[in-house]
């Protein structure tokens, strides 16, 4: 007989990553493969970041300084904040797992977005704590008064320890106003942590003074990530930014090492290089708009994006769609993970991947 684990832990259904090309390679034997199911940055890291990674990787025999203070005082540079207001983490999904870890009491309840990112739910049922998932609005962004109401609480139901919000959203690319966000930090209990990810802020044309909410609000924790914009997912480097005083207790319990030196490293060249930034920027809203043009000329339904990808709705089961992409080297991220069965998430790739992508859609849907 096994050992049985925490029911907390038995009952988290498995995270669903999208697939690799070295998988598609493998399993379909096709040797060209595009991969646009991970919202990566097709343009690859900035050449600073590789050099700054080569250069890190001759000091590897060494342990990382773990709380990674250059880069936290080149991102406090950056925000004109202190560097004690900073955590950086294996991802920005060990910044939200330690935020559940240090927060969450078993039975707390915590607000989510849906469709939305499946971390949150996960790290919040790994501490026993009792997931609410508040439906998005048509257009697909957070129905952040929907959400304030279930934060809240009612009558014998107490206010939410922690609602995770992300602007714009995945897997809709939808954004929420700065209004509707200065009512929902209003219309929040006291008690309530509330974090705001903002993994895909550089791609959106509509942000908001993040620094400014940050500020104003005792009870806000932002997290950004290098994974998409910057290009360094495989490094896993991302971060948290709030009170120091909110952020102790992470501090508290985090793994010492949890970011490589080479990590720590390439992120901060990174963040120097603006000019890859921009780039990246442009391509990805560029390539929206070619999707955009697609989904036009298919008739297919899609969602007004703020990201680098757009959720199209095939009007019918997209697994066999997805399948037959993957047969013609084409990987895009099947929704039905999210509860949308009909729909695809495509990563905006370079102009050549896009009408890769175009023509194994039009050659699939007949
Ligand atoms: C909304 C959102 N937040 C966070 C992440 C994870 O980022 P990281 O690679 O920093 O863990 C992702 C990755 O897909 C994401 O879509």
């Amino acid at each position: 007989m096994p050992i049985p684990a925490r029911p907390e832990v038995a009952a988290i259904p498995p995270y669903v990553p999208g697939l690799s090309p070295g998988e598609v390679m493998r399993e379909l034997g096709i040797a060209d493969v595009v991969k646009l199911a991970s919202n990566e940055n097709p343009l690859g890291p900035s050449p600073l970041a590789v050099a700054a990674a080569a250069r890190a990787a001759a000091q590897g025999h060494l342990y990382p300084e773990g709380t990674a203070p250059s880069l936290r005082r080149a991102l406090a540079a950056a925000w004109g904040l202190e560097p004690d207001w900073f955590i950086v983490g294996n991802g920005s999904d060990e910044v939200f797992r330690l935020l559940a870890e240090a927060y969450l009491r078993p039975g707390d309840r915590v607000v989510v977005p849906t469709p939305g990112f499946a971390a949150y739910t996960i790290v919040a049922r790994l501490m026993g704590a009792a997931v609410e998932p508040v439906p998005l609005d048509p257009a697909g962004a957070m129905d952040l008064a929907a959400m304030a109401a279930v934060a809240a609480g009612t009558g014998d139901r107490p206010p939410a320890r922690l609602v995770f919000l992300t602007r714009p959203n995945n897997p809709t690319g939808g954004v929420f106003s700065a209004e509707a966000f200065a009512r929902f930090l209003a219309a929040v209990p006291p008690e309530t942590l509330v974090v705001l990810d903002e993994a895909y802020r550089e791609y959106d044309s509509t942000p908001f003074d993040t620094r400014g909410f940050v500020l104003a609000h005792p009870h806000l924790v932002v997290t950004r990530t290098f994974s998409k914009v910057y290009g360094l997912a495989g490094f896993r480097v991302g971060y948290g930014v709030g009170r120091p005083e909110v952020l102790a207790p992470l501090f508290a319990i985090r793994d010492p090492f949890s970011v490589s030196l080479i990590a720590q490293a390439a992120a901060e060249a990174a963040l120097a290089d603006a000019e890859h930034l921009r780039r990246s920027v442009a391509l990805a809203r560029e390539g929206r708009e070619f999707l955009y043009g697609l989904c036009r000329e298919l008739g297919l339904r899609h969602w007004p994006s703020e990201a680098n990808f757009v959720l199209i709705d095939l009007g019918r089961p997209a697994a066999p769609v997805h399948e037959a992409l993957l047969r013609r080297g084409v990987i895009v991220r099947p929704a039905a993970s999210f509860g949308l069965p009909t729909c695809i998430r495509v990563t905006v790739g370079t102009p050549e991947q896009n009408q890769r992508f175009a023509a194994a859609l039009r050659a699939v849907l007949g």
